[in-house]
């Protein structure tokens, strides 16, 4: 067994994969990259002119392995910008490292992106919120007991970054705005990250509930500390698939879940084109 929080430097091949992935692009150069959640992959048949590149093909990958998780990046343009999609992504709860969950952002940042969009199917725990509903991430709580930065300092990385605005104001506005523009409802809130894969137990949701967390997930934030680390500004939305545990009577599957998102998915694709117009070239 390998320890899941020792420093993972050398599984995270940055420049190699980067290379890799620079030769394919050509003059694809993203400025924002996106990484697609569960049941939300479908934005990557919007780009236009798209150079696709398995995981499998860029090294330092894992293959993906969940349901409902592709496993490619796709380059090239929506809505006019050029972007870097990340369909499917790789989870702590599969058992690798925390950074290897940030290597799409390392990669992405190391062929130009300057932008992060990170979205992922959540658990809805505060109570006004309904499955299918769009959460744009405010904040967010690690309670996952990892953090992609352990270790040694890497390239371009701070030691101790800031975290006091995980999430771009400027870019939290462009999402309203976008979200008015295409009249697709969203509501604000604060994302906890927790290990999985477990779901959580009613008594964990309450806990979770009184510690401020809106929604509840098992990803994306290890990908934000990684982009703050490296100075990248950062924007999040959550697809609220179902209610947390205890709050609906009903038990929690991956079904329904992928179900929930993939309903959700055209709004989705509309939110997230439009909000990419909006973005500064
Ligand atoms: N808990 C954790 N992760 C999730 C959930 C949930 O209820 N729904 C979708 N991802």
């Amino acid at each position: 067994m390998t320890d899941p929080i020792a420093p993972a430097a050398p599984s995270a091949p940055v420049a190699e994969a980067a290379e890799v992935l620079r030769a394919r692009l050509g003059t694809r150069l993203p400025r924002t990259a996106l990484i697609l959640g569960s049941g939300l992959g479908d934005l990557v048949h919007y780009i236009e002119d798209p150079v696709q590149v398995p995981y499998r093909e860029l090294p330092g990958f894992p293959p993906s392995a969940v349901a409902g998780h592709a496993g490619r990046v796709v380059a090239g343009r929506l809505a006019g910008a050029q972007v870097l999609a990340f369909a499917g992504r790789v989870h702590l709860y599969e058992g690798h490292a925390a950074a290897t969950v940030a290597l799409p952002v390392r990669l992405a940042h190391a062929v130009g992106a300057r932008v992060l969009v990170v979205s992922n199917a959540a658990g809805g725990i505060r109570r006004t919120l309904r499955p299918g509903d769009l959460m744009l991430i405010r904040d967010h709580i690690n309670l996952t007991g990892r953090n992609p930065l352990v270790g040694p300092v890497r390239d371009g990385e701070t030691r101790f970054p800031d975290m006091s605005a995980p999430y771009d104001a400027e870019l939290l506005l462009l999402l309203r705005e976008a979200a008015l523009a295409v009249g697709v409802p969203v509501v604000e809130g604060v994302y906890v990250a927790v290990l999985g894969p477990s779901y959580e137990t009613p008594a964990e949701i309450r806990m979770l509930e009184r510690l401020g967390a809106d929604a509840v997930g098992m990803s994306t934030v290890p990908e934000v500390i990684a982009a703050r680390a490296l100075g990248m500004r950062v924007a999040g939305v959550s697809c609220i698939t179902n209610p947390a545990a205890g709050i609906a009577a009903a038990p929690l599957s991956h079904a329904d879940v992928l179900a929930t998102s993939a309903r959700v998915a055209d709004a989705f694709v509309r939110l997230m084109t439009d909000f990419v117009r909006r973005l500064p070239r």
